[in-house]
């Protein structure tokens, strides 16, 4: 591989992705004095977090009454009882101060009469544990997401992060089951670099692109899961994947949640509001998982509407039109765009569209990978760390509640940065680096950049994403995931065929979306496996052919490793952490979820 020259670099910590959780932990590891450095493949603001629309989840109480208990209690539900309770308890009890350091950055919230920090009411929060809505999601309008991202790289600026943007991250550097750094391709001239640090810090998001139709960028590829199981690595709970239950039918682009927590609602063929049937305390804003079960339901019985009964109307047009102004603009100007319905006048045609990996790398709540190693399933991977959407801590457990997300960003990416800081000395000496370590990196590099079969990639992803969005849908069966599992096994196959037709180095779109594809394709071939070997309904992952929770067989996290040469995938489990972190808190027995 000499053809190759690595630009080397060293630091004590490198994170990947500068979305909200690697932004968060980014600058915390500067502000420690750790010479940091964010590595990205799109310009910060760019990242998927500006997308986010609804809200960032904290008991503030701006609105009445809240309590962090309510909080950890509604996400341990939520979750049905896949997430892990110390770490939810960790999320819960930081998330006001995460909020508040949020607005001393400057994030423009929006406000109630009195100054305070506006919430609204968003799926499955309930107050005193489960009696009835509460508003405890913090909004910017609906481009919260937006307005805390840019927010946070303004601050990152204000601090000694080095930022090397346009670098597409190729593969961990790994010794003997330590991380010692990353290998990256610089996009705009085509060099390799090398970043050695004591701690990586994936923050790479998560892998919607595996479907075909999904609120996700095209850039959410899940390179940093995709780089943990080609260095040996393996992947929790790949198999609960979120459906939001409004994306815009056709388009996939994002309603926000918001909308039903201002007063939207959904309708079916007949006009009625179905949620009431299916979940009478909270109607509409019951969890995801149920809202796109019943949408579903709806759908196969007949009472979908439009001209094939294939979707369902979310109604904002009785709400006033100065609210929808006020609080919904970004989502009115959408379904202008995306479905030509003005708001105020007309329903939105929408669909459960895919929106969020519950699964991904596992962590500790201090952001530290972990895998199960012998009879220690928690054993710490050293200089490797997980946050955000590519992680699985896990809080999100079998089905994250909407605005959770953007809490979990700032909460661990601060944590893996207080973690950072207490175990990482800086500029301490790091081993040499060595040639072995990275030959493999350029060989599939050099692999695909010459690859001459007769498969384009564009068709191999587009078979993965229609095998994904048939097969491993809102609603699964054995027969279903089989077939997925032959679909991706035949995807992967002709992959050994591909066809790259621009062999340069400079901006080649071609070979990025190729090193993208091959990210997915094994992320989708593992969250198959997962889901064909789950034989429970929990959360998200609802099997017709087990269709009840399982907690005496099922209350555990799946592992997944990948052999990257078969596409041959290995299964484990490790428990769920049915204990929480403090003393002066208990943990919450599992019961069934009833809204
Ligand atoms: O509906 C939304 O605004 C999405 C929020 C989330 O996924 O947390």
């Amino acid at each position: 591989m000499s053809a190759y020259k690595f630009i080397d670099h060293k630091f004590d910590v490198v994170v990947v992705g500068a979305g909200g959780s690697g932004l968060r932990a980014a600058l915390g590891c500067a502000q420690a004095g750790l010479k940091t450095a964010c590595v990205t493949k799109v310009f910060p603001t760019r990242s998927h977090t500006v997308a986010a629309q609804g809200g960032i989840s904290a008991s503030l109480g701006n609105m009445g009454q809240d309590d962090w208990r309510w909080h950890m209690f509604d996400t341990v539900k939520g979750s049905d009882w896949l997430g892990d309770q110390d770490a939810i308890e960790y999320l819960t009890r930081n998330a006001p101060a995460a909020v508040y350091e949020l607005e001393h950055w400057g994030v423009p919230f929006s406000r109630t009469v009195d100054g305070k920090i506006y919430q609204r009411a968003f799926g499955g929060m309930t107050k005193n544990f489960g009696e009835g809505p509460i508003q405890r999601t913090c909004a910017a309008a609906d481009r919260t997401g937006h307005a805390m991202l840019h927010t946070m790289y303004g601050q990152s600026l204000a601090h000694d992060t080095e930022f090397f943007i346009e670098y597409f991250a190729l593969d961990l550097i790994m010794e003997d089951g330590v991380c010692r750094g990353l290998t990256a391709w610089k996009l705009d001239d085509g060099t390799l670099h090398r970043f050695q640090a004591q701690m990586v810090i994936l923050a790479t998001g998560g892998y919607g692109r595996a479907y075909f139709s999904a609120t996700s960028a095209h850039t959410c590829t899940g390179d940093g899961n995709a780089m943990a199981l080609r260095a040996g690595l393996p992947l929790q709970d790949m198999e609960f994947v979120q459906f939001h239950p409004t994306g815009i039918y056709g388009a996939g682009c994002l309603i926000t949640e918001g909308a039903r927590g201002e007063g939207g609602y959904l309708t079916n063929s007949e006009g009625e509001r179905f949620m009431e049937r299916y979940a009478p305390s909270v109607k509409d804003l019951a969890p995801r998982d149920m809202v796109s079960r019943a949408m579903t339901i709806e759908i196969r019985e007949g009472r979908g509407v439009g001209p094939n009964k294939d979707h369902i109307f979310l109604h904002l047009d009785h709400l006033d039109p100065k609210i929808l102004h006020e609080r919904l603009p970004g989502i009115s100007e959408t379904a202008k765009v995306f479905a030509g319905v003005d708001v105020t006048k007309a329903p939105i045609p929408v669909l459960p569209t895919v929106h969020y990996n519950m699964g991904g790398i596992p962590t500790n709540y201090h952001g530290e990978v972990v895998t199960k190693s012998g009879d220690n399933p928690d054993q710490v991977i050293p200089g490797l760390m997980a946050v955000g959407e590519a992680a699985c801590v896990s809080v999100h457990g079998a089905n994250r509640l909407g605005s959770n997300s953007l809490i979990d960003l700032v909460v661990f990416g601060r944590a893996a940065a207080l973690r950072c800081a207490e175990i990482l000395k800086p500029l301490a000496t790091q081993p040499e680096l060595k040639d072995s370590m990275t030959d493999g990196h350029l060989a599939r590099f050099d692999r695909f950049r010459h690859a001459n079969g007769n498969q384009p990639t564009a068709a191999l992803r587009l078979e993965m994403q229609k095998a994904m969005q048939e097969d491993a849908a809102v609603f699964r069966t054995g027969e279903s995931l089989e077939s997925g599992v032959v679909r991706l096994q035949a995807v992967w196959d002709k992959a050994k065929d591909i066809k790259v037709s621009d062999r340069g180095l400079v901006w080649n779109t071609d070979l990025m979306e190729t090193l993208e594809f091959d990210n997915l394709i094994g992320q989708a071939v593992v969250t198959v496996a997962g889901a064909v070997n789950r034989t429970e309904s929990r959360g998200a992952h609802a099997r017709e052919d087990f269709s009840t929770r399982d907690d005496a067989n099922w209350m555990k996290h799946t592992l997944a490793w990948l052999d990257p040469s078969t596409g041959k995938v290995k299964i484990d489990f490790r428990p769920v952490h049915s204990y929480t972190m403090s003393k002066d808190i208990d943990y919450i027995p599992p019961k069934q979820r009833v809204y």
